[in-house]
């Protein structure tokens, strides 16, 4: 009989300390939604993970043990796209020594950035490319994204140089600051791009207005990232149980619930949680199965979600 979710969800929590879920349950797990990059037509699974912050870790085994199991997991139960940056302290070459371990890179789809912070140049550009394709041991990376716009026109020149060359699956750009949207738009507009990332979460919505409605029409895939605004969504809801017609979207947790509102906006592509944990992928994962809220339920969650 398959396991349902709640099984593998308890599963889940207890494998956090073996760091692993056995094969025949993973195996059982239906596949996840995805959703084309407009412009190549690739697919990409509509749930992937972040890792800000709890990937920045050292090379103790006991840091880097549950970060290995989740990204094992995850491209296991058919995750792809993991969401990186050299500005992330150790993040990207940590992803990039479990990935070589797992031999999992041909499963992934590895989005990272251009974060130049006090720094510009085309010089600047390149070095941290290639430094990114030496971490991931790899010469190809899935996504280049130029982070928080930073030095927007030289890079973007840069990445689609390389994209034409073959290096670069995709290019884009990212942002989580309200200030910036303006010039994003700006930035949206150059020809070229395939993706962009920005903030959007059920209590953070400044990108509803303009942003999501114009990469619709650009035909750009949209990335979001803080999709719990850093944990703030839970914050708001506490130990409040969930309402019972959350059910009929098989939503069974409140991560469940804020992430199917983000990834059931029609010009969204993938959302990133930040995932650092066997049970928060597990759990996260289930928003990228079963029904999806239409337009009237995500109102009618937006307004539960408020009235809280
Ligand atoms: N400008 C940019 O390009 C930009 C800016 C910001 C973020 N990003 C990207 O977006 C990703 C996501 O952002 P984020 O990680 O900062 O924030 P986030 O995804 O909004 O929230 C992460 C928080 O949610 C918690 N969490 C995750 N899954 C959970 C679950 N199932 N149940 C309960 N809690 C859960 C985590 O808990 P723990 O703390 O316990 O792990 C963490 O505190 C980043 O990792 C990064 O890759 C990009």
């Amino acid at each position: 009989m398959a396991t349902t979710r709640r099984e593998l969800l308890k599963l889940g929590a207890g494998a956090a300390a073996s760091l692993a879920i056995p094969r025949a349950v993973l195996g059982q797990q239906a596949a996840l939604f995805s959703r084309p990059i407009p412009t190549t037509g690739y697919e990409v699974p509509i749930v992937g993970v972040g890792t800000a912050r709890r990937y920045n870790v050292g090379t103790e085994a006991a840091d880097r043990g549950p970060l290995r199991g989740v990204l094992d997991t995850f491209s296991r139960l058919g995750g792809s796209v993991i969401d990186t940056a050299p500005s992330y302290g150790t993040a990207e070459q940590v992803c990039g020594d479990i990935i070589r371990e797992l031999g999992n890179r041909d499963r992934l789809f590895i989005a990272t950035k251009i974060s130049l912070r006090g720094l510009s140049g085309r010089d600047a550009g390149i070095a941290q490319m290639q430094q990114s394709m030496a971490r991931f041991g790899t010469e190809y990376v899935d996504l280049m994204q130029i982070h928080n716009l930073n030095d927007w026109r030289t890079q973007l020149a840069l990445v689609r140089e390389w994209k034409d060359e073959g290096r670069l699956g995709h290019i884009g750009i990212t942002t989580s600051f309200d200030p910036q949207y303006a010039d994003f738009e700006i930035a949206m507009r150059e020809p070229g791009l395939d993706t962009i990332q920005v903030d959007y979460a059920i209590d953070n919505r400044g990108v509803e207005e303009r942003i999501l409605p114009l990469a619709a029409d650009l035909g750009l895939a949209v990335v979001v990232n803080l999709p719990f605004s850093r944990g703030g969504t839970f914050a708001r809801v506490g130990s409040r149980a969930l309402p019972d017609w959350a059910a009929q979207f098989g939503i069974e947790t409140w991560a469940q619930y804020f992430l199917k509102w983000v990834v059931s906006h029609p010009a969204v592509t993938v959302a990133i949680p930040g995932t650092a944990r066997l049970d928060y992928l597990i759990d996260n994962l289930g928003a990228a199965r079963g029904a999806m809220p239409d337009e009237a339920a995500r109102q009618r969650m937006l307004s539960y979600f408020e009235s809280l």
